[in-house]
């Protein structure tokens, strides 16, 4: 087997349904396959029934409504022979070790020679799973232990045993990676491997230890939460999430798999009022509620938390602790202090990052795999041996040992230096051989997080920064906070552009913060108009105007790859490149309309050309303007890059990289490859429909209006889109230039921003992060 052609997913639960998502995401065909219900007319009900779950859910699973048609349901009676021509066949059924044997006796039977079967067990040795299996079988079975859900979580942990073929499992590795998109780590074949092993101990911990402390779960989540790097949901509201009915099961496993030796046995005490909730039905998020929950009694809906020691609901607090002021920077500070919040914080903390210095080489070979697997598995912003850094390593030996707690042979090793360190631009982790080894990104991947340690910025300002990446290629990167767009950006993209044009191949625009850009600053732009600086505000609109219009025409080609959100003028960005390399996670959108202004960027009239040139809507002026004012005057956003392709924020030729690692690597590639015979484009030639086309959009938005679907101002707004999109005053049959549609839009922009409803819009906006519906 060379590569993944075709796979089969068997069980249709939870995971197996999402990986089956994840594999149609990636455009492979896959069979789904669940057991026959007893009794059931539709032999295919479980795998069916979870397909048309998983359209409903949200987030959703699948890319896009096309990437749906490619499972095929089924079950194992009467489709399992179809099983011959999958590449890789995942199991994903109940936790049961006879269960899942029986099943691979079944595959094998009818499965083709050297194609891969894997199991996604949590918990289950892969020892156990291939005992008395053939050797054929063996040489051709792996563990790949995905996380939930598995479209967004990006670890992937694969464990192999003595007999399996290193080549199927290097196969099975590279198509996880470029074509799931999850980053590969390998594990030991050792109980919970390596991410919930160690997330397990921290939560059970962390639980424990809040007891002991007396302190109520808001306390316990606000200190093992941001201080720590760690998502704000903290211990137990992770656990609400995860659900508390599994923790039981998923503790009795690994207790059941450790040695007696083991730190987990001493944390994994039984808690009275975590198994009363779990009898009474109190099991999280999916239950009646959980540690937090919505009390919805009497038509309202407070948020309430439960007492550890009554197990009575009480409204959820806010608590006040001087201790975190600050504990972000400086966690060892919060370690350190002598109170009970600070003990506790040590405690837990403390006790976690001891175990993870214990689980090298045991579960893994290297301290950057559990780092990695923390990070992608759990979330958290930093990995435990880099916690440790941040801490330091002597410093953390030095205090274990004063707690009388066993410090971990690697601690003991790396207590003089680091765990991780820069030598001659390289990163290196510290071995268990006491050497230090430099961390190996896989081939093919590209990060500017790399390139910026070992080289200094071609070009540079307060909100962005330009590097060479080699090959006659430089990079755009936006260092604004949320990468919003501002002036700085605009003036250093202007100066960019003759740079390029003078020495260099191409241009990408990329970065590698969560989101590609939320657009303009909005807080620039509410200060601007509060102090009525109109002409500073019309300045930038037509320095935008001008810029983007550049990029667009520049005798080079430019690239732009977003991951996250892409929106507003971050949106125009990509609608004024040549061409997008996007990372699967794209969510794009003009949303100016949110904030009650347009998009005056070009990106009204570069929707107009997009629609008008596709090919896919009726001749005739009318079709592409309604087809835009439809997508902009309702701020739509993508829930996907495939999802953009259909909103042609993103062009059907335009690119998509599963893996966010690859993302730069690809979007280089492509920037060179459009530069060996390059020619900037020509600008459109639009037939707009004048008064009569806004006369018609008017009386659209005035039906929404009536009917509650529209608000006061989204009229005021939607008619001067409107006024835009129709190409303004134009006759049917004019032909409307680019530079007259981008005064339509600045005029129109103008004339919203001074305007209170669009101000209102904007400071509620900045306030709360959500539209205001005046
Ligand atoms: P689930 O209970 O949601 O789904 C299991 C599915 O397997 C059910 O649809 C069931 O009808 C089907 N099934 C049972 N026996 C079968 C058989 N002999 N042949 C075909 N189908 C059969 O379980 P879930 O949560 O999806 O877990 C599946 C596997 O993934 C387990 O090994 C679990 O340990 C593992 N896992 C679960 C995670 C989670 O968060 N739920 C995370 C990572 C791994």
């Amino acid at each position: 087997m060379e590569a993944i052609r075709k796979a089969t997913v068997i069980g249709a639960g939870v995971m197996g349904a999402g990986i089956a998502a994840q594999f149609a995401n990636a455009g492979v065909p896959v069979l789904l396959l669940d057991i026959v219900p007893a009794g059931a007319a539709n032999r295919n009900a479980l795998a069916e029934g979870a397909i048309a779950k998983m359209l409903k859910t949200d987030p959703a699973p699948f890319m896009s409504a096309r990437a749906a048609k490619l499972v095929t349901p089924g079950n194992i009676e009467d489709h399992l022979a179809q099983i011959a021509d999958s590449d890789w066949i995942v199991e994903a059924i109940v936790e049961r070790l006879d269960v899942k044997q029986a099943l691979y006796r079944k595959i094998d039977a009818v499965r083709r020679p050297g194609s891969a079967v894997s199991s996604n067990t949590s918990t289950i040795p892969l020892a156990l799973l291939t005992q008395g299996a053939s050797d054929a079988f063996a040489r051709d079975f792996l563990i790949t232990h995905f996380f939930n859900p598995p479209r967004y979580m990006r670890l992937l942990e694969i464990i192999t045993g003595p007999r399996t073929d290193p080549r199927l499992a290097e196969v099975v590795g590279r198509c996880a990676d470029l074509l799931l998109g999850k980053s590969v780590v390998l594990c030991k074949d050792s109980p919970g491997f390596i991410a919930n092993r160690l997330g397990v101990y921290w939560l059970q911990v962390g639980v424990v230890e809040t007891v002991d402390a007396a302190l109520s779960v808001e306390e316990a989540d606000a200190v093992i939460g941001k201080p720590m790097g760690i998502p704000r949901t903290g211990v137990f509201g992770l656990i609400d999430l995860v659900g508390l009915d599994l923790m039981p099961h998923i503790n009795a496993s690994l207790g059941n798999a450790l040695p007696p030796g083991d730190a987990f046995h001493a944390a994994n005490r039984k808690l009275p009022l975590i198994e009363k909730m779990i009898a009474d039905g109190y099991t999280g998020r999916k239950g009646k509620g959980g540690f937090y929950r919505l009390n919805r009694a009497g038509g309202g809906k407070s948020k309430e938390a439960i007492n550890l020691v009554s197990g009575v609901y009480r409204p959820e607090q806010k608590p006040e602790l001087p201790e975190l002021s600050g504990a972000a920077k400086n966690l060892r500070a919060l370690l350190a202090s002598e109170t009970k919040i600070g003990r506790y914080a040590w405690r837990v903390l403390g006790q976690t990052l001891a175990y993870a210095a214990g689980l090298v080489p045991e579960a893994a070979d290297d301290i950057s795999a559990v780092d990695e697997a923390m990070r992608l598995g759990y979330n958290w912003q930093w990995g435990p041996f880099e916690l440790m850094d941040r801490l330091g390593a002597g410093w953390l030996a030095q205090k274990l040992e004063n707690d009388g707690l066993p410090v971990p042979p690697l601690l003991r090793a790396a207590k003089d230096r680091s765990f991780y360190r820069f030598e001659a631009g390289r990163r290196q982790y510290l071995g268990t051989d006491g050497a230090y080894h430099d961390l190996q990104r896989p081939a093919g991947v590209l990060m500017l997080e790399d390139i910026k340690r070992v080289s200094q910025p071609v070009l540079k300002n307060a909100s962005a920064a330009v590097w060479d990446i080699g090959d006659g290629v430089l990079c755009f990167e936006f260092t604004s906070k949320s990468n919003s767009l501002d002036d700085q950006i605009i003036a250093l993209l202007g100066t960019t552009i003759g740079l390029v044009q003078k020495k260099y191949q191409a241009l990408v625009i990329y970065n590698e913060g969560s989101n590609f850009s939320v657009g303009a600053n909005l807080g620039l732009a509410i200060f601007a108009a509060n102090i009525a600086a109109w002409d500073e505000i019309e300045k930038l609109i037509a320095g935008g105007q001008e810029t983007y219009k550049a990029l667009k025409y520049a005798p080079f080609p430019v690239v732009s790859a977003p991951a996250g959100m892409a929106l507003g003028g971050g949106c125009e960005i990509l609608l004024a490149s040549d061409a997008v390399q996007a990372h699967a996670e794209s969510y794009i959108g003009l949303v100016e309309c949110g904030v009650g202004l347009v998009p005056g960027w070009g990106g009204c009239k570069e929707m107009l050309a997009r629609w008008s040139g596709s090919g896919l809507l009726p001749r005739g002026p009318m079709p592409a303007p309604s087809k835009v004012f439809e997508t902009i005057s309702t701020a739509t956003v993508s829930k996907s890059a495939a999802e953009a392709k259909d909103l042609l924020f993103l062009r059907a030729e335009d690119g998509i990289t599963m893996n966010r690692y690859r993302l730069l690597a690809d979007a280089k590639a492509r920037a060179l490859k459009l530069a060996e015979n390059y020619a900037a484009p020509k600008p459109p030639e639009l037939k707009l429909p004048g008064v009569s086309g806004k006369l018609a959009f008017t009386l659209a938005a005035e039906g929404f209006h009536r009917r509650g679907l529209a608000t006061d101002y989204d009229m005021v707004v939607s008619a001067a889109l409107a006024g835009v999109l129709s190409g303004g005053s134009a006759d049917l049959i004019d032909v409307v230039s680019e530079d007259q549609l981008l005064a339509l839009e600045r005029a129109a922009f103008m004339r919203l921003v001074r305007n209170e409803g669009t101000l209102a819009r904007i400071e509620h906006m900045l306030v709360t992060g959500r539209p205001l519906r005046n």
